[in-house]
């Protein structure tokens, strides 16, 4: 494995940096139901301290699709009532995507003429693109100082504060780009769509710059500010975020490195981490916790991400052959399957297909992230299906506890190591999934 490759891969011992009512979790993001961020709140609660959470904002304008935005707020008091903790009101949309330049024009605006037929010779107007990316990026940086503004006068100044970055996406609302994207997560036989053709398109560079901000730049800026916070405050501050680099999940018994491809908020990621390593070096103690595959609000149009989800059941089996939690999830999850459909055997598919030839080609750690191939997308896409229809109710699957133990563990995992080591960038598998668990 490649020298970067950092695990954590026991439930770490100390005590968490936020452990009573003096001490925030702060949620750099917006909390969605079954997100990661979930995992973090209930640890943090279990722990007494307090939460505050963060608004992306909102818009009133008409169709997403082409355009005709409106300005974008804060919430109303109607809003805010819905939201479960006291959340700082300040609008965190990050992107470029709905900013107009100085023509009065936004990027979706610019895509107005782009179709099926001609999105591949579509040329982007660069020079007015950037005026759009320059001013949402200026807009978010002061949104972000009035954010630490508001979080000084929230927080107990002797408590400790663990401040998680959440945010990922940044997919232009344009039916174009969704179809497109669509197309290369879903497409196959005569419908199999390249994600590099997208990717090497000016389409794509537009899209790949937009998840750059999102993703990696917001991350960016939110350590860049937080200098006043750090030295008025004087409790500690950690930062974390999630990334995503592969995960370690158990295949045929064994501890092994796969990814979901094509990933292509993968370079965004790697920025990320990339912007956690600088930082770290200047001395402010952030981590990039790459987490595993799971199903939430913004993965689950990633038909196939799931497959590597399964293999859990086999890491607990294997690492707590006769703890109850094991002892219990296999028979909940026996019990969601059709009659007749043995689970030992069921997860044998997802044994083969992460082994299959066509697969591993596409799992490089060194080169990741990788771009589909028609036969590797085929095979994940026939492999997830066959996991899905072994079910009884597409309703009640699998995957959605096995979701949830992975957030709750890798909430506990973060909040015990947040600001305790030196460790930029970690990655957490299934082993430390188990480890935390139990
Ligand atoms: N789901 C997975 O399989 C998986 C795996 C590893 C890491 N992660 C990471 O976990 C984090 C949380 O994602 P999740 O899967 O729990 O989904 P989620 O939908 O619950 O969270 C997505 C977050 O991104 C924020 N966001 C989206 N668009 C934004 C924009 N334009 N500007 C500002 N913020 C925006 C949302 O407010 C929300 O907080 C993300 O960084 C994601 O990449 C997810």
């Amino acid at each position: 494995m490649n020298h970067d490759f950092v695990a954590v891969r026991k439930m770490p011992n100390t005590p968490s940096l936020i452990k009573g009512p003096k001490d925030t979790l702060v949620l750099f993001g917006e909390l969605f139901q079954r997100g990661y961020a979930n995992g973090l709140v209930e640890q943090a609660q279990k722990q007494g301290a307090k939460i505050i959470t963060a608004t992306v904002g909102r818009r009133d304008g008409g169709s997403s699709n082409e355009g005709n935005f409106g300005e974008l707020r804060p919430l109303t008091p109607q809003e805010l009532a819905l939201i479960p903790f006291e959340c700082i009101n300040v609008p965190l949309e990050a992107g470029f995507d709905r900013e107009a330049a100085s023509d009065g024009l936004n990027v979706l605006d610019r895509l107005k003429n782009v179709k099926l037929s001609n999105w591949d010779s579509a040329l982007m107007d660069w020079p007015l693109i950037e005026e759009s990316q320059k001013l949402a990026k200026l807009r978010f940086r002061n949104n972000v100082k009035l954010f630490f503004n508001e979080l000084s006068n929230k927080v107990n100044p002797e408590g400790n504060v663990i401040i998680s970055h959440l945010m990922a996406g940044g997919v232009p609302r344009h039916k174009i780009v969704l179809a497109l994207l669509s197309r290369t997560v879903k497409g196959v036989g005569e419908k199999y769509f390249s994600s590099q053709k997208l990717w090497e398109s000016d389409l794509g560079k537009l899209i790949a710059r937009n998840f750059l901000e999102v993703t990696a730049e917001t991350f960016n800026i939110l350590l860049q500010e937080a200098d006043g916070f750090i030295k008025n405050h004087k409790g500690k501050v950690a930062f974390t975020a999630y990334g995503y680099h592969g995960t370690e999940v158990f295949i045929e018994n064994k501890l092994t490195w796969q990814s979901y491809t094509p990933y292509l908020q993968g370079w965004a990621k790697i920025a990320l981490e990339n912007y956690a390593k600088e930082h770290a070096q200047k001395g402010l103690a952030c981590t990039v916790y790459n987490c595993p595959e799971i199903l939430t609000q913004s993965s689950s149009i990633f038909q196939g991400v799931e497959i590597p989800l399964y293999p859990l059941l086999n890491a607990f089996k294997l690492l707590a052959p006769t703890s109850k939690t094991t002892l219990q999830l296999w028979q909940s999850s026996q019990g969601k399957l059709k009659d007749g459909v043995n689970l030992d055997e069921l997860l044998k598919t997802c044994d083969y297909v992460l082994q299959d030839k066509d697969i591993k080609e596409l799992n490089y750690f060194d080169l990741w992230p990788q771009h589909s191939s028609a036969k590797q997308l085929e095979k994940i896409l026939v492999a997830s299906d066959a996991m899905l229809s072994a079910h009884k109710d597409f309703k009640d699957v699998m995957t959605n506890d096995l979701s949830e133990i992975i957030f709750q563990a890798t909430g506990k995992v973060i909040l015990a190591h947040a600001g305790q080591a030196n460790q930029p960038v970690v990655c957490l598998g299934h082993d430390v999934v188990v480890d935390a668990s139990l």
